[in-house]
């Protein structure tokens, strides 16, 4: 039987050699991570978040570490920061070929107490921030004319709903849809692959207290996790990689798993 596979694309199947990577909420644990390994990975990355003092700082950290990289603070809820964003990116790298989408916000609060403003800033920063980012990159990426990857971060909430999170796990659901939905326009037509990656707790500045073993909602969480422990931003990396990089070129549409087993008993 013929070999059907090649050894020259498997040698360099997980490379991002010779691509651009924008990340957002790279100044955050899990974009820190993607930032970091897409920068190792080969890709040229232009980080982004809000705060340009820490998004700075962090594109020091990136370059100290050999990493061609740059930054440019932008809110991704807004059209004109996404523009600026995707141009800054173009000026200084030539072109886009990667999106890592890893910013995000929640405000958790019981629907009754929670004001309508307050959605509105869930859905803006969750659901808005990550339309503005798929449609300014995926028109850069056509008129490219060479396909991408777009990686977006949701969230294993998309699934399931929580007390006190009405805002985010409706936006959170909303972005696994859209990424189904941008698959549809813009795989077959512009070889741009979209899925997002649905994580459960990964240690952060936010989560830091869920990891307090002796804790009951530690000790429930590990109740439904077959892998014995929750996520450090370095298990985020890889599967944020494989979705960039030609490893992952038959998928599209996909809402991938990152809970160390969290829905298998
Ligand atoms: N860590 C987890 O356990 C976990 C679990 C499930 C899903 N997620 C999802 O994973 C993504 C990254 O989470 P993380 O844990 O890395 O978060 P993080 O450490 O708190 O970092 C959040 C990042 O997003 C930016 N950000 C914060 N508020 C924002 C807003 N309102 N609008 C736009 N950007 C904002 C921050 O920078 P600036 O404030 O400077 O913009 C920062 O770079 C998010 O989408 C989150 O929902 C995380």
């Amino acid at each position: 039987m013929a070999i059907t596979v090649e050894k020259k694309f498997v040698d360099s199947m997980f490379s991002l050699a010779g691509k651009t990577a924008i990340v957002t909420g790279a100044t955050g644990a899990l974009g820190g991570a993607v930032a970091a390994g897409y920068g190792f990975a080969g890709a040229k990355v232009v980080a982004s978040a809000r705060s340009k003092d820490k998004l700075e700082a962090y594109a020091y950290e990136l370059k100290a570490a050999g990493i061609e990289a740059t930054s440019f603070a932008a809110d991704p809820a807004s059209e004109e920061d996404v523009k600026a964003l995707v141009k800054a990116a173009v000026d200084t790298y030539g072109e886009v070929n990667i999106l890592g989408a890893c910013h995000g916000f929640n405000a958790p609060k019981n629907i009754l107490e929670q004001t309508t403003e307050e959605w509105k800033k869930i859905m803006d920063a969750d659901v808005t921030s990550i339309y503005l980012l798929a449609k300014y990159v995926a028109a850069q990426m056509a008129a490219q004319g060479k396909g991408g990857k777009m990686v977006i971060t949701s969230s294993a909430r998309s699934k399931m709903g929580m007390a006190g999170y009405t805002g985010y796990c409706t936006a959170k659901g909303g972005v696994d849809l859209m990424v189904q939905s941008l698959a549809c326009d813009l795989t077959t037509q512009h070889g741009i692959n979209v899925n997002s990656i649905n994580p459960t707790v990964f240690r952060s500045d936010l989560t830091e207290w869920m990891f307090d073993k002796e804790s009951a909602v530690y000790q429930n969480f590990l109740k439904r996790l077959p892998i014995g422990r929750l996520g450090e931003p370095s298990d985020f990396v890889g599967l944020a990689v494989f979705l960039a990089s030609p490893a992952s070129d038959f998928l599209t549409g996909g809402n991938y798993d990152a809970t160390g087993g969290y829905w298998a008993c």
